[in-house]
This record gives structure tokens, C-alpha cells and sequence, in this order.
């Protein structure tokens, strides 16, 4: 493995918003980043680095559909913890090093041959934007754009809403349950990934997701996974966050005719 690469601060893409009381590669940086200038010529080790990115409300802000004591332990533990675990692996593979997090989850898939840098990357992934499918005042119904597109993709809201909810429901084991959008078929459609696997590497754009690892809802509901999913779907999902996703992804996808003819 190379290991006379070169190179400044990592860019910023690599520090998102962080909670700077967590034990952080840091000042492990900093101090190599300061040899280079004050005296020695030799090269410096590349370190990957990503921070934890904080969800964007407080941590009793889901109350009480999900409590501050579930956030403080899946957010506060299990999601740092496969941060912290990937922030370890990469600093023994300098290979992996300069990605943003979407590339790493790709890059580290290896077409269906994880490295062993996957889980904990996908992981990270998955839970970044879990924490960004919900807010306080969640739930109701989506609006404009993302009702269309859910009501010409499922037939109705209700349809969508039992698909999902089936969906979470037949997932054997840990994993997900997520709605995407289908980039050849242009449609929105509900799947479900067994364990850390993030349809990212399918090339298919998130829209929502909700965790099924029971961390995520055993000290709130036990092991009623399906109230869970019910409370999630009436109280908890952003589709504000939807519906920005959907602007986005419209900029790749595109849901209707096209205005301009394709030559
Ligand atoms: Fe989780």
C-alpha cells in the first residue's frame, strides 16, 4: 500500500457539521499537518477523516414519538460508533482516501464485493439521512410535487402508505425500508436492504428512509415493529425533507416530458 502520499487538510467536504466533545482524529491531524511546516521534509500519512453530523433538531425534538433516550443511544452511540469505526479503518487505507461519503459507500461496495470499509460507511450514510427523513411536527400527507409523483407511482397515498408499511413489516432481520427514485425507470418505488446496504450502490436516489434495526425503536416500542412504523409514517416523516430530495434528484431525473427535444 502507498504510503508516501502528500497531501494538505483534507478538503472540507470531509467536515460536516460535527459534535466537537467527541474524541475526533483532529488534533492528530493538526499536529501532523504542523510537522510538515515546521521542519521535516518527510511525507505525511493521509488520514481519512469524517465528523458526526448532528441531526437537525434537538435531541428530545421527536418527543414523544421517539424518545431523547432512544436519540442519545442509537444517535449518541451506535451511529458514532460506526463512524469512529470507520474513521479507524481508513486510517490504515490511504487508497480510500479524498472521497466524499456518497463515493465511499459506492467506491467500498465494490460492485457487490464489499471492502471491508463498507458496513461502517453505509452506516454512516444510512443514519445521516435517516435523522434528516424526520422532524418534529412529522407525518400528514406530502405536498404538491411528491403527492403527484406518489399518486401516479402507487395509485394513491394510502396505497404508498401500505406498501411501505408491508414492506417494514417483511423485512426479516435488521435493515431498512426506503422510498427511492428509480433513475431508468424515472418512478418512485418502495425497497428494502437487508443490514448496512444503502440503494445508493444501485444508483438509485433516496428520498426517505426509515431504520429497522431494533435499536432503533426497542426503548420507545419493544418490539412492535409495527407501531413503530406506524408512529414513523403518522408523527415522524419529514416530507419537507422529501420534497427538497425530489427537487434535487428532478435535476438528473426527469419525471416528465422533456421540454427540449432530445436529438
Ligand atoms: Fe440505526
Amino acid at each position: 500500500m502507498a504510503s508516501s502520499y502528500c497531501h494538505s487538510f483534507p478538503p472540507s467536504y470531509h467536515l460536516f457539521p460535527t459534535d466537537f466533545s467527541l474524541r475526533m482524529k483532529i488534533p492528530k491531524i493538526a499536529y501532523r499537518q504542523k510537522r510538515q511546516f515546521d521542519s521535516s521534509q518527510k511525507p505525511l500519512k493521509v488520514i481519512g477523516f469524517y465528523g458526526l453530523k448532528t441531526p437537525p433538531y434537538k435531541l428530545d425534538g421527536l418527543e414523544p414519538y421517539m424518545s431523547k433516550r432512544t436519540l442519545d443511544m442509537h444517535w449518541g452511540g451506535h451511529h458514532r460508533d460506526f463512524l469512529e469505526g470507520l474513521n479507524r479503518q481508513l486510517e490504515k487505507d490511504e487508497i480510500l482516501y479524498g472521497n466524499t461519503l456518497d463515493e465511499l459507500v459506492k467506491v467500498t461496495y465494490n460492485n457487490g464485493n464489499p471492502l471491508p470499509e463498507f458496513n461502517n460507511a453505509a452506516e454512516v450514510w444510512n443514519h445521516d439521512f435517516f435523522w434528516e427523513s424526520m422532524q418534529p411536527g412529522g407525518g400528514d400527507m406530502p405536498k404538491l410535487g411528491v403527492l403527484q409523483q406518489i399518486e401516479k407511482d402507487f395509485g394513491s397515498f394510502t396505497n404508498f402508505k401500505e406498501k411501505f408499511t408491508e414492506a417494514a413489516l417483511t423485512l426479516f432481520g435488521s435493515g431498512w425500508v426506503w422510498l427511492v427514485l428509480k433513475r431508468e425507470e424515472r418512478r418512485l418505488a418502495v425497497i428494502k436492504t437487508s443490514n448496512s446496504i444503502c440503494p445508493l450502490v444501485w444508483d438509485d436516489i433516496p428520498i426517505i428512509n426509515l431504520d429497522l434495526w431494533e435499536h432503533a425503536y426497542y426503548l420507545d416500542y419493544k418490539n412492535d415493529r409495527g407501531k413503530y412504523v406506524n408512529v414513523f409514517m403518522n408523527h415522524l416523516v419529514s416530507w419537507n425533507a422529501a420534497m427538497e430530495r425530489m427537487a434535487r434528484a428532478e435535476a438528473f431525473v426527469n419525471l416528465g416530458e422533456p421540454k427540449i427535444p432530445i436529438a
